[in-house]
C-alpha cells in the first residue's frame, strides 16, 4: 500500500484554531417537512496550501454533507434533489432499513436522473454511528465527496453534545496543484489493484483539524472511514482509548484493544471512549512514520482517578442460530496477481480482452457483478453462515446490506471480538472469514466489497430474503 505522500503534502503546520463540531441537522419527522439534500457540484480547498480549489460533488455544498442526527426509533424523511450531471441515489449505510429505502440504484430503486428527486422515509431502529453516501457509480460519486454522517442517538444520550465528536475521515487523491485529481478516476490500475488510494487525509473535510477537549472528562469519538479504498491503520491504545462500538453497534462493555495496528476498513466505523489527560493525536500508521491527521488540544488538569466510562446499551439484534444455520460459500477471485480466473459477466464468459473492455476483473464464485440469480434466497428468519474465501492477493472490506452479523471465524487470526456486531468485515489476502446473521429483513440486498473500485469491477452480488 503506498504511503500517504508526505513529500508532496506534508509540511509543518502550526496548530489551527479549535475546530467547531459539525453542525447537526435535526432531522426527525417534523412539521417542517423533510430534510433536503441537494447533490451538486461545489468547490473546496482540500489542502491548506493548494494552488487550486477542488471541484467536488457534495450534498448541500459541503463535504461531508450535513450531519444528520436523530433519536433511536425516530423517523427520517429526506428529499434528495439531483443537481448532478449523472444519475444518483442515497444509501443509508448500516441502517436495518426497509428494502425500498436502501438506496441501491438498479436493485432497490431506479437511479434518480439529473434534475429529478427521490423521497426517503424510514425509521432508524438502532442507536449508533452510521453514514449516508451515493450509491450509483459510487466509485465516482463517493470519491468526489457525496457522503455524510448519520448519527442515531440513544433514547437518553449517554454523552452530551459537547462530549460526542464525529470524525469522518477521507483520503483524497490530489494532483500537483493540491486539487482533487479527477482525471485518474476510473483508472484500471486502481480497479485491478488496491482501489483508488489518496495522498491526503481530511477529517470532516478539513486538514489536520484540532479539537479542544477538557482533561479528565469522558468523550466519545465516532470515527467513520469514508475513503473509497484505504484501510486506515490506527492505534487507539496510544491515547488509552476504549472501543465502545463497531459499525454503529455498541459493545456490552468498553473494550481495550490488545493489538495494533487496528484496521478501520472503508465504510467501517469505530466509536472510541477516551478520558484525555494531555494532548494527543489520531495517527495513520501505514506509512514510514505516523501521520497525525487530527489533533486534540486538552485543557485543564485531570482530577484524581479517571471517571468510569459510561456504558452503552447494545442493540436488540436477532441472535444467529448456529446449530440450524444454512452455509453459503463465497469465493473471491481475480484482480492483479490473482492468477487466471474464468469470469462470467451478464451471462457470458469473458476472455482477457472483454475483461479489459468491460472493466470486470474481479468475481464472486466466478461471476462479476449482479447476475439474474441471487447468491442465495433465504427464508425469513433463517440463519445464514457465510464463509468468504479470499483467493485474491488483496485485502477487501465486505459489506452486507440490511443486516448486521457476527464474525464467527477468521483463518490465521482470532475471530476478533465475538460479542461485536458489524456490517462490514475485512478479509485479508488468502484469508477465509465466516460471518453469521439472521436473514430477517425481507427484500433484495446487496453484498459487495466496499473498496468501491472493486465493487465496480465485479465484486458485487445480491441475495434475497423472502
Ligand atoms: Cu456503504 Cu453498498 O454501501
Ligand atoms: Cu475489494
Amino acid at each position: 500500500m503506498p504511503a500517504l505522500d508526505r513529500r508532496a503534502f506534508m509540511t509543518a503546520m502550526g496548530l489551527a484554531a479549535a475546530t467547531p463540531l459539525l453542525r447537526p441537522a435535526r432531522a426527525a419527522a417534523s412539521a417542517a417537512g423533510p430534510l433536503r439534500l441537494a447533490a451538486g457540484p461545489s468547490e473546496h480547498r482540500l489542502h491548506p496550501e493548494a494552488a487550486a480549489l477542488s471541484r467536488l460533488w457534495t450534498y448541500n455544498g459541503a463535504t461531508p454533507g450535513p450531519e444528520i442526527r436523530l433519536r433511536q426509533g425516530e423517523r427520517l424523511r429526506v428529499r434528495l434533489d439531483n443537481r448532478l450531471e449523472e444519475a444518483t441515489s442515497i444509501h443509508w449505510h448500516g441502517i436495518r432499513i426497509a428494502n425500498a429505502m436502501d438506496g441501491v440504484a438498479g436493485l432497490t430503486q431506479d437511479p434518480v436522473a439529473p434534475g429529478g428527486g427521490f423521497d426517503y422515509d424510514f425509521v432508524v431502529p438502532d442507536a449508533g454511528t452510521y453514514w449516508y453516501h451515493a450509491h450509483n457509480k459510487s466509485w465516482n460519486q463517493v470519491a468526489r465527496g457525496l457522503y455524510g454522517p448519520l448519527i442515531v442517538e440513544e433514547p437518553e444520550p449517554v454523552y452530551d453534545r459537547a462530549h460526542d465528536i464525529t470524525l469522518m475521515i477521507d483520503d483524497w487523491r490530489l494532483g500537483r496543484d493540491g486539487a482533487f485529481d479527477a482525471a485518474s478516476l476510473g483508472a484500471m490500475m486502481d480497479w485491478s489493484h488496491g482501489g483508488r488510494l489518496g495522498n491526503w487525509l481530511t477529517v470532516n473535510g478539513e486538514s489536520r483539524p484540532v479539537f479542544a477537549l477538557k482533561a479528565g472528562e469522558p468523550y466519545r469519538l465516532r470515527l467513520v472511514n469514508a475513503a473509497n479504498a484505504r484501510v486506515l491503520e490506527l492505534d487507539p491504545r496510544r491515547f488509552d482509548a476504549r472501543v465502545i462500538a463497531y459499525d454503529g453497534q455498541a459493545l456490552p462493555q468498553p473494550a481495550r484493544l490488545d493489538y495494533a495496528p487496528f484496521l478501520l476498513g472503508p465504510a467501517q466505523r469505530v466509536d472510541l471512549a477516551v478520558v484525555p489527560r494531555r494532548d494527543f493525536a489520531l495517527e495513520e500508521l501505514s506509512g514510514g512514520e505516523p501521520f497525525a491527521f487530527a489533533r486534540f488540544a486538552v485543557s485543564g488538569r485531570p482530577g484524581g482517578a479517571a471517571p468510569a466510562l459510561p456504558a452503552l446499551r447494545p442493540g436488540a439484534l436477532p441472535e444467529p442460530d448456529l446449530a440450524a444455520a444454512r452455509p453459503v460459500r463465497l469465493v473471491m477471485q481475480g484482480g492483479a496477481m490473482g492468477g487466471p480466473v474464468d469470469i462470467t459477466y451478464k451471462g457470458e464468459k469473458l476472455d482477457g480482452r472483454d475483461m479489459r473492455d468491460s472493466g470486470q476483473v474481479w468475481a464472486f464464485n466466478g461471476v462479476a457483478n449482479l447476475a439474474e440469480e441471487p447468491l442465495f434466497s433465504a427464508r425469513r428468519g433463517e440463519t445464514i453462515l457465510l464463509e468468504t474465501v479470499n483467493s485474491t492477493g488483496w485485502i477487501h472490506a465486505m459489506h452486507l446490506h440490511g443486516h448486521h452479523f457476527r464474525v464467527t471465524a477468521r483463518s490465521g487470526a482470532t475471530a476478533g471480538d465475538g460479542r461485536a456486531w458489524r456490517d462490514t468485515f475485512l478479509v485479508g489476502p488468502q484469508q477465509t472469514t465466516t460471518i453469521a446473521f439472521v436473514a430477517d429483513n425481507p427484500g433484495r440486498w446487496l453484498l459487495h466489497c466496499h473498496m468501491l473500485e472493486h465493487a465496480a469491477a465485479g465484486m458485487n452480488t445480491w441475495f434475497e430474503v423472502a
